[in-house]
């Protein structure tokens, strides 16, 4: 079974989402590692509530992104991490990174791309009066939500909708998107033949 490490900086319920689904089975998926960089996260309580070990490491005791990430990456060697979830993780993944899990790396954002990147995407849908959003599964490269999508899925703006019942459709569509999807790359046919390919 693959292993995928899901990095989370907020509440997590992405990332319990994807738990979820790989308890039910509907996701074959060994998740290695929760890692959060920001300490007293709720998704660092979701990886204790779910038996997921979690690496909790703030940017700030390291000297350079550079350092930072090294850390990161020595811990997902070591557990032989395959791929890498981002899950509300709100910081740009560097070359450290990038290097190390070239086209390895998914993204899950609240629009859909190229529309509304970066942060509060909910907040630049509401405020730019459109009909619609959605939520976008994406590629990381070295850009801020810019890399090739995968899947998206759009959802209508209602009259009268505010941020909170915006939020709730969004995250609604999430949740079950984005384990459906990491199903489809882990082990989906097509995508195992070019895993292959990437790999050897
Ligand atoms: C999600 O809605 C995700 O799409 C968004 O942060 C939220 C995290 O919620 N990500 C971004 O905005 C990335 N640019 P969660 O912590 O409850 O999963």
């Amino acid at each position: 079974m693959k292993k995928i490490a899901v990095f989370a900086s907020g509440s997590g319920s992405n990332f319990q989402a994807i738990a979820v689904a790989a308890q039910a089975g509907t996701l074959n998926v060994d998740i290695s590692l929760l890692v959060c960089d920001k300490p007293g996260a709720f998704a660092v309580d979701r990886a204790e509530m779910l038996g997921i070990a979690a690496l909790v490491i703030s940017p700030k005791s390291y000297p350079s992104k550079a350092a930072y990430e090294a850390e990161i990456l020595q811990k997902l060697a070591e557990l032989e991490v395959d791929m890498v979830v981002l899950a509300g993780y709100m910081r740009l993944i560097g070359p450290t990174l990038l290097q190390a899990y070239e086209g390895k790396i998914v993204n899950i954002h609240p629009s859909l791309l190229p529309a509304f990147p970066g942060k509060d995407a909910i907040g630049q849908a509401l405020e730019a009066e459109v009909g619609k959003t959605g939520v976008t599964i994406h590629y990381v490269d070295e850009g801020m939500d810019t890399g090739p999508i995968i899947a998206s899925e759009a959802v209508e703006i209602a009259p009268g909708e505010t941020r909170e019942s915006l939020q709730k459709k969004i995250q609604r569509i999430e949740h079950s998107l984005y384990p459906e999807v990491l199903e489809e790359l882990l082990n989906g046919e097509e995508e195992a033949v070019q895993w292959e390919k990437s790999v050897h």
